[in-house]
């Protein structure tokens, strides 16, 4: 499958209920050979009404956070979720949707085959890094798999509630953008 079959027939997908009630789906965004992939959790309103991950204020802040280590959803970085529809109400996607939803993702990381992915959040770190990961303990730390760097950060979300855990995001931040200058062949 190619990056435009595999986005067709994920639109088409029925695998949970969320389809039902989504308005958009949310492939991801970004070039489809970026190095870099960032991974949130799932869409929320805005991102549902726009068929793009992270519109919201919490995708504001993820550009940002992006500009301080000269990545772009326009040049070099691709951002996708766990469940490509939006749960209703802003809930955590269940087990299930997740489960149904994540061969969606292996796809997309088969195509991009990134050479660093980064988590944003718990339920993207349980899922891609390890099931007993814990954000506030595991953030910043990396993970070989496979060859490929994986690490996670603090949910932009999370950053809005809670804005004093800037200064060690910024510290994982600058980390990832070391990572990026000895691991990718591209100039950034
Ligand atoms: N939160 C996420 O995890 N993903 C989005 O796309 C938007 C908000």
């Amino acid at each position: 499958m190619n990056w435009d079959e595999l986005e067709s027939a994920c639109r088409d997908c029925k695998k949970c209920a969320l389809y039902e009630t989504r308005r958009k789906l949310v492939f991801g965004v970004g070039p489809r050979d970026a190095e870099v992939l960032f991974v949130g959790e799932g869409p929320g309103e805005n991102e549902d009404l726009q068929g793009e991950p992270f519109v919201g204020r919490g995708g504001k802040l993820l550009d940002d956070m992006l500009e301080i280590i000269d990545l772009s959803r326009e040049k070099n970085v691709y951002i996708a979720n766990i469940v490509k529809c939006r749960p209703p109400g802003n809930r955590d996607p269940l087990n299930t949707e997740q489960t149904a939803c994540i061969d969606w993702l292996r796809e997309q990381y088969r195509l991009l085959r990134p050479k660093i992915v980064v988590c944003l959040g718990r339920i993207a770190a349980m899922v891609l890094i390890d099931e007993g990961f814990k954000i506030t303990r595991d953030h910043g730390k990396w993970y070989d798999k496979d060859g490929v760097l994986f690490t996670a950060l603090y949910h932009p979300a999370a950053l809005l509630r809670d804005p004093n855990r800037k200064p060690e995001t910024f510290v994982d931040l600058k980390e990832i953008q070391r990572k990026i200058g000895e691991v990718c062949e591209r100039t950034y």
